[in-house]
Parts: structure tokens; C-alpha cells; sequence
């Protein structure tokens, strides 16, 4: 019986509150309106942006909430007006927009788009939902809200991508592995020969190691307080590691003697602002740039403006850079022509009802990435 046009009931794993577990609960989708697409969620990974909102951000009245964004599946309907998808499409959802008419999505120096992150993760988002359970609204986390078995979203935040995209490895492609990878090419833009430190060993900091190997850097410091981190960041490229705990000096210094005055990049993916001074006093002065990738709007950095003004850039980096449709499609290919590594990442695998147990195995620092699979393909 197809399920078009109807209001879908499934499962979905619901963050009622701020601070507390999630609970798999019946939930509502609607029917896709105009520009809408209803996506059948295959896979989704946890990141760890989404245990910040949960414990980390305070946006307690922006609850209750459908979190995850990392995740891959299947058109199951299209609204009015929508030609590019049709149901059956292997696709990936995307936290940013790519509309293609607008006057970001037509300049090359940016991957934001007018239309904003899909939808936001903000009160507009509550109003806007027609995902609810026991009547009450629900918002997609950063728009998607991927830790459901079904989820709607404006066409111009969807990434078709190639049908022999294996959909339980390849949604770590819609957020870690191109925020990551795009931050070292895209954004820091690291050169052949050069010397760079990623600073924090999740996905997303495994992935810019990755993306520094990619663009030909001949050193790559890998630094984290895991330990447990070291072999990982070797697999993706990492020739050094430094846990900070382990150094007597700070660990700008430590990176300053190993590299003869500092690194030519520096790239942060903790979400610290402390990290991200470190990460900027440890590229050279001369020419060093400092790529900020971790996430979080609680805390100001601070830094001396003299640190800057010898010639250091210090710049962020949003999705790795990557325009939403053009760049996921683009990752996917490179996965399949074998370019870039993606399973690697993948620690565990378990299914949505284990959410909870994903996300303690996530605070707890053994995992890299968590694949849940929601539904088969
Ligand atoms: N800019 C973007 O578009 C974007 C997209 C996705 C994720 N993020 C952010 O990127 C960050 C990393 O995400 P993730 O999923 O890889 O997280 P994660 O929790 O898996 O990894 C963070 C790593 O940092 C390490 N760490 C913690 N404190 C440290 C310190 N003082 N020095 C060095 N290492 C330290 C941890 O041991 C861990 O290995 C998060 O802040 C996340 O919100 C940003
Ligand atoms: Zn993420
Ligand atoms: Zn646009």
C-alpha cells in the first residue's frame, strides 16, 4: 500500500528534554508539501554536534526535538513542484541549503545559501514542523532530525547521490567526513609539502587529517588527550601525535620546537575555545593559518591582536566549505572511486531503539563513529 499522501506514523528516538535520554516513541510525519521531500531514513550516525544540544548548549526551550543530521535514505515521496527527486532516490539531507538561485549559492566564495540552514534550529523551526507526537510539535534538529524513521525536508536541502552508494557507510558524508576533509582543501586550502596539526580525534578532526594527506601534507601532527586516539589518526595519515596531558610546556610550544618555528596549518576540531588559541599559536607567525571547525556559541576566544599581525589568518570553516548538493555528491563519487576512506571511521553499528546506549558510548570517548541502522534499503 503506498504510503503517499498520508500522514506516516513510525518510530522515532524523541529528546523530550534538555540533559535526558531519548525515548523511541510513535511520532506523525506529513505528507511532503510543495519543494518538500519525505525521506525513508536508512543510516544515521551520531556527531557529536548533536550531544552538544543535548548537554552542552542550554537551548533548553528549544525541546522537544528530533536530533541527528548525519544520515542517508531513500525518497519515499515528493511534493508538488518537485522535479529533481523522484521516490526510490538514494539521497543524503543537508544542513545547509543549496537552492542554486541565490546570491550565495551563486558565488564561489561561500557555501551558505539565503535559504538559511534547512529551516534552522531555532523557534521558527517549532512553528514550521509538521512532525509531532502525542500532539505535540517537534523540531528537526538543524533542520533534519535524522534519528527517526522518517523525516521531511525542503528540496533544496536534499543531495541526490549515486544508487550504488552503500547508504550505511556514506551518511558520515553529511556532516564528519566533508566537514573535516573540506576544512584541511577547502578551507585552510593546505598545500603540497607542508606541515599541519588537527587538534581533537572524532570524525570530523580524523576527516581533516584525512583532507591534509589528500592535498599532499608531508607532516601531520595529530593531537588529542585520548590516547586511545594515536592509532586511528595514523590509519587516515597522522606521521606524529602529542597528547597535551602527556607535555610539560603548553602544547603550542611543543608543536613550535618540533616544527622549527610552527605549522604551516592548523586545523580545530574539539569546539574549545582554549583549543582554539592553541591551535592558532601553533602555525608559524609568518604565514601559519588557523581553520576553526569546533563547534559552540557559549564562550568568546581570546588571542592577541599581535598574534595576527605578523601574517597569521585565522578563519572558520562551515561543512568544510562544501556547497550542499554539489559537495556530498561529489564525496560520494570520491568514496566509490575509492579516493577518500569512509568505513574506517564507522566503530560500532547499532539500531535506532540503542540510541541512548550510541550516545554514552559517544561522552565516553571509545568510539569514532556510531552507524545506526533505522530501516534496510
Ligand atoms: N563546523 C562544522 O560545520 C561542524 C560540523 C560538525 C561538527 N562540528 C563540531 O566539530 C567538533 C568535533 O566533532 P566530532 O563529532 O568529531 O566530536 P568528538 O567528540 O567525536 O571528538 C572530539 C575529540 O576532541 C578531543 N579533545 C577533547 N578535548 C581536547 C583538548 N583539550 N585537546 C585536544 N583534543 C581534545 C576528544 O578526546 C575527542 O577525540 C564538535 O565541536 C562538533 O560540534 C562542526
Ligand atoms: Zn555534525
Ligand atoms: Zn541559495
Amino acid at each position: 500500500m503506498t504510503t503517499a499522501g498520508r500522514v506516516i506514523k513510525c518510530k522515532a528516538a524523541v529528546a523530550w528534554e534538555y540533559g535526558k535520554p531519548l525515548v523511541t516513541e510513535e511520532i506523525e510525519v506529513a505528507p511532503p508539501e510543495a519543494d518538500e521531500v519525505r525521506i525513508k531514513i536508512v543510516a544515521t550516525a551520531v556527531c557529536h554536534t548533536d550531544l552538544y544540544h543535548l548537554f552542552e548548549g542550554m537551548e533548553t526551550e528549544l525541546f522537544p526535538t528530533i536530533l541527528g543530521h548525519e544520515a542517508a535514505g531513500i525518497v519515499e515521496s515528493v511534493g508538488s513542484g518537485v522535479t529533481e527527486f523522484h521516490p526510490g532516490d538514494k539521497v543524503i539531507p543537508l544542513f545547509i541549503n543549496q537552492c542554486r538561485e541565490c546570491r550565495f549559492c551563486k558565488s564561489p566564495k561561500t557555501n551558505l545559501c539565503d535559504k538559511g540552514e534547512n529551516g534552522g534550529h531555532d523557534e521558527l523551526a517549532f512553528e514550521k514542523s509538521r512532525v509531532t507526537c502525542k500532539g505535540k510539535k517537534l523540531m528537526p534538529f538543524m533542520g533534519i532530525g535524522s534519528f527517526s524513521e522518517y523525516i521531511l525536508m525542503n528540496q533544496t536541502a536534499v543531495a541526490k547521490i549515486d544508487p550504488a552508494a552503500p547508504l550505511d557507510k556514506v551518511c558520515l558524508i553529511g556532516c564528519a567526513i566533508s566537514t573535516g576533509f573540506g576544512a584541511a582543501v577547502n578551507t585552510a586550502k593546505v598545500e603540497a609539502g607542508s606541515t599541519c596539526a588537527v587538534f581533537g580525534l572524532g570524525a570530523v578532526g580524523l576527516a581533516a587529517v584525512m583532507g591534509c594527506k589528500f592535498a599532499g601534507a608531508e607532516r601531520i601532527i595529530a593531537v588529542d588527550t585520548n590516547p586511545k586516539k594515536a592509532e586511528k589518526a595514523k590509519v587516515f595519515g597522522a606521521t606524529d601525535f602529542v597528547n597535551p596531558k602527556d607535555q610539560k610546556k603548553p602544547i603550542s610550544e611543543v608543536l613550535a620546537e618540533m616544527t622549527n618555528g610552527g605549522v604551516d596549518y592548523s586545523i580545530e576540531c574539539v569546539g574549545n575555545v582554549e583549543v582554539m588559541r592553541s591551535a592558532l599559536e601553533s602555525c608559524i607567525a609568518a604565514w601559519g593559518v588557523s581553520v576553526i571547525v569546533g563547534w559552540t556559541d557559549r564562550e568568546d576566544f581570546a588571542a592577541r591582536p599581535i598574534q595576527l599581525i605578523a601574517g597569521r589568518t585565522w578563519k572558520g570553516s562551515l561543512f568544510g566549505g562544501f556547497k550542499g548538493k554539489d559537495g556530498v555528491s561529489e564525496m560520494v563519487r570520491a568514496y566509490l572511486q575509492k579516493k577518500i576512506k569512509v568505513d574506517e571511521f564507522i566503530t560500532h553499528t547499532k539500531t535506532l531503539p540503542q540510541i541512548n546506549e550510541a550516545i554514552e558510548l559517544m561522552k565516553s570517548g571509545q568510539s569514532i563513529r556510531i552507524v545506526l541502522n533505522v530501516s534496510s534499503e
